[in-house]
C-alpha cells in the first residue's frame, strides 16, 4: 500500500515494485521521508512514535482481550513504529509482515533487542572488554553480537551503555566501560562502528544509553536521583555520548534518572539542546523503558497525559512502552500543547533510520530463515569471543610466580560452586543465550589432562535478587561444605579458588551496599587458606569488589569478570600460561566500601595530602583506612615484566597548533613475550574551575617481545588538554601542566610542559 500512495505523491505509474526501486535509487533518503510524511495522518506519525514489548506468541491465535489485543489493533492500524524484546526470524517476519502488508501505508517496523554483549554467543560483559584496552577486540565483540542478532530477524540494539560511572555499588557498572570518560569515549567508538559497520545484513543501529547522568544515581542504588554539576555532566559523563554520536549512532536512549530536577525523559537542555543542536545529531531519541510513565512516579508530571507532552516537547522521539504517545500525543497536537512541527522532526529522524537500515528496500532483510539457521552459533564467533575474553582478564597479583601454573604432575585442587557454573559466566545481559551454555572453569581446567584435578563446592553462591535465593532454596549461610573444601585443598600443589558474584548479582536493579565476597564465601577462602595457602583465587564478578584480606594473604589473583560463553577456556589459557594476562582495570578497586565513589581522575582539594598518616588531621582522608584504592584504575600485571624509562619531550611548552611529542622507553625485562598497556595521563595544574589531578589522554595496547625495548610516542597537542571551562565552553587554557607515563594510573615518570596560547 505504501508503495502506492507514495507513486501518487511523486506522480509515478509504475507498479509497486517497480517504484520501490526507483525511488530508492533516485530520490535522497531526506526527500523520501518527507514524501511519505505527507502521506501520513497524525495518528500514523504518532504511532511511529510508539514502541511496544513483544505481546503476542505468533504461532498462537491473535489476542482477542487485554492489552494485548489493543496493541494487536494498533499494530493493524500502523500505531506502531517499534518494537522491543521480540527475536527469531519467525516472529519477526510474522510481525513485519502485518506492517508491511495489512496497515494502510505497510511502513515497516524497527526491531530492538539488548544485544549488550553477545546474542546467542555471548562475550565478556562489556566492563571486562574495557579491561582489554584492545579496541580492535571490542570491535570485533560488537560485530559478531550484530551478525548473529541480524540474522535472527533484529535490526536495533539498545547497546553500547556509556555511562561514566565511578560507583562499584551500582550493579549496572557491569555493562558500561568504567569510571574514565576517555576510555569510555574510544570504547564508544569502537562499538558503535562494530554494531553498525556499513549498515548492511549483518548490522544493526546501535543505541547510544543513558542519556544522560544515569551513571550517578546517588549511592549507587539504580534508578536514584542525579545531582551533577554542569562541570561534571560535561567533562565526565557527556564525552562518551558525543563520541558515540560522532561516530555516526544511528540512536540515543534517554534515561531513568532526574537531572537538576528535570527527568531526562523531559529534559529538554539534554535531549534539544545539547544533543540535537549543539551535536547536530540526526537520528532519533528512544526512551527508556516506560520512563515517560515514570515522570509521575518523580513527582513531575501529573499524569500520563502531561508526561507524553513534556516528553514531546522535550525531544524524546520514541515512547518505549508507555503508551504515553500512542494514547495522548495526537489530541496534545490538537489541544496546540505541542506542535506538530515537533511531531514531523520526530517521525522524519525514525523513518530516516528505517531507509538508511534498507527496511524500506526489503522490510525482510534481517528475515532469512536458512542464513539465520547457519549463523547464530558459528565457530569463528566462538573463537571471536574466546579471544576478547583471554583479552579482558586482569592479573591482579602474581606474587612468588605462582602463575602460571605448571602443566604436569601437580594436584590442583579446585573450590567454588562458580567454577561449576555454565550459567553465571554468561553474566547479566544475556537474554538471547540459554542457560547452561557456557564453558565453566572446570571444563576448561580440564582440557590440561597433565595435572590431576581435584573439585569441591565448598558454599553457595547467591544469584540475582533475594527472590531468586527463595525460589532457588540457596542457603547463604550453609558451611556444611567447607569440610570437604578443606580436605580437597590439603596435599594439593595449587588451590584454585573461583569466587566471586553470580552473573545475575550484577547488572539493572542489583544495587548492592556490601562489595565483598557474598554469602559465605569469604570464611570459605579464609578457612582453606589455613589448609593450603598455596591458592590462586580466581575471581568472577561483574564490578569491583573489596578483596583486601585476599590482596594481603593470597599469593596470586586473577579477575575474571563475566566473560560469557567462553569463559572457561579463557581462564584456562591463562591459568596454564596459554596466554599471557595484558588486561588493566577499568575501574578502581577499593579497599573499603566507604571509600565509595572512588576514582583516579578525582580533584586535588584545598587539602590533599599523600597516603602517610600525619600528626594533624586537617586534611582530606578518612580516620580509619588509606585514601588510594587497593587496586587502581590502569592497573594489571602480566607474565612478562615491564620497566619504563627515558620520559622525553620533543619541547617543554607549545602554543596554538603546536604539539609535543612525548616518548618513553618500555623495556620487556623477562624472558616472555607479552602486550603492555602504555597509558599516558596529564594534570593541569590550575584552571579557570578546579582540575583532576590526572586525566587519562592516551594508551597504546603494544606488544613486547622478551628482553626487547620498545619506544612508544604520544602527541599532547590543543585536544589533548581542551576541557569544559568557565566559559561553559571546551577549550584549551593556557598554563603548567605535567604528563605521566606507566603501566597504570600510578605513575613514577612524570615531566612538566606548558602551554601559551
Ligand atoms: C534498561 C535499558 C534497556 C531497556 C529495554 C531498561 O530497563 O534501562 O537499558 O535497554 O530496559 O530492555
Amino acid at each position: 500500500m505504501f508503495a502506492a500512495l507514495l507513486a501518487i505523491t511523486l506522480g509515478c505509474s509504475t507498479t509497486k515494485k517497480n517504484i520501490v526501486a526507483t525511488t530508492t535509487n533516485t530520490l535522497s533518503i531526506d526527500r523520501k521521508v518527507d514524501s511519505l510524511l505527507s502521506l501520513m495522518t497524525l495518528e500514523e506519525k504518532v504511532g511511529q512514535m510508539n514502541q511496544y514489548n513483544g505481546f503476542w506468541d505468533v504461532t498462537g491465535p491473535v489476542p482477542k482481550d487485554g492489552q494485548a489485543a489493543k496493541k494487536y489493533e494498533h499494530l493493524k492500524k500502523g500505531w506502531v513504529g517499534s518494537m522491543l524484546n521480540v527475536k527469531g526470524v519467525k516472529d519477526v517476519k510474522a510481525l513485519q509482515k502485518i506492517a508491511v502488508e495489512e496497515t494502510r501505508l505497510g511502513i515497516p517496523l524497527i526491531f530492538g533487542f539488548d544485544v549488550i554483549h553477545g546474542y546467542k554467543t555471548i562475550s565478556p560483559i562489556p566492563l571486562a572488554e574495557a579491561a582489554s584496552w584492545d579496541m580492535e577486540a571490542i570491535k570485533k565483540s560488537a560485530e559478531i553480537a550484530a551478525a548473529e542478532s541480524a540474522a535472527s530477524g533484529l535490526n536495533w540494539t539498545f547497546a553500547p551503555m556509556v555511562d561514566v560511572s565511578r560507583d562499584a555499588r551500582w550493579g549496572r557498572v557491569m555493562e558500561g566501560a568504567g569510571e574514565d570518560p576517555y576510555l569510555n569515549s574510544i570504547i564508544a567508538e569502537a562499538r558503535v562502528k562494530g554494531f553498525q559497520g556499513d549498515l548492511g545484513e549483518f548490522n544493526l543501529a546501535a543505541c547510544v544509553k543513558h542519556f544522560a547522568g544515569y551513571g550517578f544515581s546517588e549511592s549507587g542504588k539504580d534508578y536514584n536521583t542525579v545531582d551533577v554539576s554542569n562541570n561534571t555532566l560535561h567533562n565526565i559523563i557527556l564525552p562518551p555520548f558525543k563520541a558515540a554520536a560522532d561516530a555516526g549512532a544511528l540512536t540515543f536512549m534517554n534515561s531513568f534518572n532526574d537531572l537538576e530536577g528535570i527527568p531526562a525523559t523531559g529534559n529538554a537542555y539534554l535531549q534539544r539542546e545539547i544533543l540535537k543542536k549543539e551535536w547536530n545529531f540526526q537520528g532519533f531519541i528512544v526512551s527508556d523503558w516506560g520512563s515517560l510513565g515514570e515522570m509521575v512516579g518523580h513527582g513531575y508530571s501529573k499524569d500520563l497525559k502531561q508526561a507524553a507532552e513534556q516528553a514531546a516537547n522535550a525531544g524524546s522521539d520514541m515512547d518505549m512502552e508507555s503508551s504515553g504517545y500512542v494514547e495522548y500525543l495526537a489530541a496534545l497536537v490538537r489541544e496546540g500543547k505541542v506542535s506538530e512541527d515537533k511531531i514531523d522532526d520526530s517521525v522524519r529522524r525514525i523513518l530516516k533510520v528505517k531507509f538508511l537500515l534498507g527496511l524500506f528496500d526489503n522490510p525482510y532483510k534481517y528475515c532469512d530463515e536458512a542464513r539465520e539457521k547457519e549463523t547464530v552459533g558459528k565457530k569463528e564467533f566462538h573463537d571471536g569471543v574466546l579471544d576478547v575474553a583471554k583479552k579482558s582478564i586482569v592479573l591482579l597479583k602474581n606474587d612468588n610466580n605462582l602463575l602460571p601454573l605448571k602443566k604436569q604432575g601437580q594436584k590442583i585442587a579446585v573450590i567454588g560452586a562458580l567454577s561449576d557454573d555454565k550459567t553465571s559466566p554468561l553474566g547479566s545481559w544475556r537474554i538471547g543465550a540459554d542457560d547452561n551454555t557456557a564453558i565453566s572453569v572446570l571444563e576448561g581446567l580440564r582440557k590440561y589432562t597433565g595435572n590431576t584435578l581435584t573439585y569441591a563446592k565448598g558454599a553457595d553462591v547467591a544469584l540475582g535478587s533475594p527472590k531468586f535465593i527463595v525460589e532457588t532454596k540457596i542457603n547463604m549461610t550453609d558451611k556444611s561444605g567447607f569440610a570437604e573444601a578443606v580436605n580437597t585443598a590439603k596435599g594439593a600443589d595449587v588451590v584454585i579458588m573461583v569466587l566471586g558474584e553470580h552473573g545475575l548479582l550484577s547488572g539493572e536493579g542489583r544495587s548492592r551496599t556490601e562489595l565483598g565476597l557474598p554469602g559465605v564465601q569469604q570464611e570459605l577462602l579464609e578457612t582453606v587458606y589455613k589448609a593450603n595457602p598455596n591458592i590462586v583465587l580466581v575471581l568472577t564478578n561483574g564490578r569491583p569488589l573489596v578483596l583486601s584480606w585476599a590482596a594481603q594473604n593470597i599469593p596470586a589473583i586473577v579477575e575474571a569478570w563475566h566473560l560469557g560463553t567462553q569463559s572457561g577456556n579463557a581462564i584456562a589459557q591463562v591459568l596454564y600460561g596459554d596466554y599471557n594476562p595484558s588486561g588493566k582495570l577499568p575501574m578502581s578497586f577499593p579497599r573499603a566500601v566507604g571509600q565509595v565513589p572512588i576514582y583516579y581522575n578525582h580533584k586535588s582539594t584545598g587539602r590533599p595530602g599523600g597516603d602517610t598518616p600525619t600528626e594533624s588531621v586537617f586534611w582530606a582522608h578518612y580516620m580509619d583506612v588509606e585514601n588510594s584504592p587497593l587496586y587502581p584504575f590502569g592497573h594489571g600485571l602480566s607474565y612478562s615484566k615491564f620497566e619504563y624509562s627515558n620520559l622525553k619531550l620533543s619541547t617543554p611548552a607549545f602554543s596554538t597548533n603546536g604539539k609535543i611529542t612525548v616518548s618513553v622507553d618500555v623495556k620487556n625485562t623477562s624472558a616472555i613475550d607479552g602486550k603492555e598497556v602504555v597509558q599516558l595521563y596529564i594534570r593541569d595544574l590550575f584552571g579557570s574551575v578546579t582540575r583532576p589531578v590526572k586525566e587519562l589522554k592516551g594508551f597504546e595496547l603494544t606488544e613486547i617481545k622478551a628482553g626487547q625495548v620498545k619506544t612508544v610516542s604520544f602527541t599532547i597537542d590543543e585536544k589533548t588538554i581542551e576541557f569544559y571551562t568557565a566559559n561553559n565552553k571546551w577549550e584549551a587554557e593556557p598554563g603548567d601542566f605535567k604528563v605521566f607515563v606507566g603501566g597504570s594510573s600510578v605513575t613514577k615518570l612524570e615531566a612538566p610542559f606548558n602551554y601559551t596560547k
